[in-house]
């Protein structure tokens, strides 16, 4: 059985490798009539693009959109939505011996156990480029629901966390770390390019914030909204823990201290705390949906490390090649682009539903 699709009435698959020709992806159950073109997708693709800084993968990809179907005249028919993005900037030389031993800590030993055969150049699907086209399905979904704020950032580095009294939304952009605290991300220069320099890597914390989500989008128990937004995060690439608002934090509190209190607001129900990340039952309150996403250390590094070879042999292995030194930063576009395709079907679902 493969699965290359997520999504229930919002339906994304997606296509493509690391190094092949080109990646992209079909979205299914996209309502009609949605204005659109390639600029509405394009932005949020160049904030994923590889190469920006030196503190992220010096592969340089364009990652131009096309949209090949289920659009006429600029609207969307409700027809499956054809995006495709190649692959112009690849180095296959540089995977000669990935090829033969697998790299500690990523999928090149579990794809060759299950498929008993694997493309090794850049990692072929298991690699992260997959993410450019979730991004692009991403674009789709935010116009299924335009009143939905989603904001995502980096929120910890190499264990070095942001000082939420200094956040400030507007540095996000003004820095090559998506962190909205301009002192923290002084020093993520040092740790990342410490740990660049160094041959190493170090992981990364993304807190997402989705407002504007009414209350009543989810379903109970087998279609919460709070357990589609786990699959969709844990399904990217380097992604090790999720929370969802307090998160492991919330069994370290009391039910008083954990408590999001109820009052009555001039337009409709207010809430004094929201440890629960905006979702309760499975269904969303109204308020901000929260989630924090860890991203692992990136696994290709070039320090060597003790292997196999396909042979069963003991090897060691250092990754030559482009790699990020801290994959967390790439990922903010690729979490945002997953709550966004999970709102959006639950909108869907809800609306389908309840009407
Ligand atoms: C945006 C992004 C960029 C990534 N870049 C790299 C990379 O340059 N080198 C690498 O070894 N892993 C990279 N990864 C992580 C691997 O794709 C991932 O660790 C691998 O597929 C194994 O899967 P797992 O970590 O989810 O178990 C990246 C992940 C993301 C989200």
């Amino acid at each position: 059985m493969s699965v290359n699709t997520f999504g229930r009435l919002l339906r994304f698959t997606t296509w493509g490798e690391s190094h092949g020709p080109a990646i992209g992806a079909v979205v299914d159950g996209c309502p009609p009539g949605l204005t659109i073109d390639e600029s509405v997708i394009q932005p949020f693709l160049d904030a994923r693009r590889p190469g920006q800084s030196k503190f992220t993968t010096q592969r340089q990809e364009p990652d131009q959109v096309r949209i090949l179907s289920g659009v006429f005249e600029g609207k969307t028919t409700g027809t499956p939505i054809s995006l495709m993005i190649e692959n112009v900037d690849q180095r296959s030389k540089d995977y000669s011996d990935v090829a033969k031993a697998y790299r500690p800590g990523h999928a090149d030993y579990a794809y060759d156990a299950k498929y008993g055969f694997r493309d090794y150049r850049g990692g072929g699907r298991s690699s992260a480029r997959e993410t450019a086209s979730r991004v692009a399905a991403g674009g789709v979904a935010r116009l299924v629901i335009p009143d939905v704020t989603i904001l995502a950032y980096v929120s910890e580095i190499g264990g070095d966390a942001i000082d939420m009294a200094n956040f400030d939304p507007a540095e996000i952009a003004n820095n090559p770390f998506f962190c909205p605290d301009a002192q923290a991300a002084k020093r993520w220069e040092k740790i990342v390019d410490d740990a660049r320099l160094a041959g190493s890597s170090v992981g990364a914390v993304v807190e997402c914030v989705a407002t504007g989500v009414p209350a009543g989008w989810g379903a109970p128990l087998y279609g919460k909204l709070d357990a589609d937004l786990a699959a969709a995060m844990m399904g990217i690439n380097a992604v090790k823990g999720v929370e969802i608002g307090d998160g492991f934090a919330a069994a370290r509190l009391t039910g008083e201290q954990n408590a999001d209190p109820m009052h009555p607001g001039s337009n409709g129900p207010e809430f004094s705390a929201n440890h629960a990340g905006g979702i309760a039952g499975g269904i969303s309150t109204g308020q901000p949906v929260v989630v924090r996403v860890a991203f692992k250390p990136t696994s290709s590094i070039l320090t060597p490390q003790p292997t196999i070879n396909r042979a069963g042999e003991a090897t060691e292995l250092f990754t030559k090649g482009r790699h990020d030194p801290c994959v967390g930063i790439r990922g903010v576009p690729v979490v945002e682009a997953m709550m966004a395709l999970v709102l959006a079907d639950h909108k869907l679902l809800h609306r389908g539903q309840c009407g």
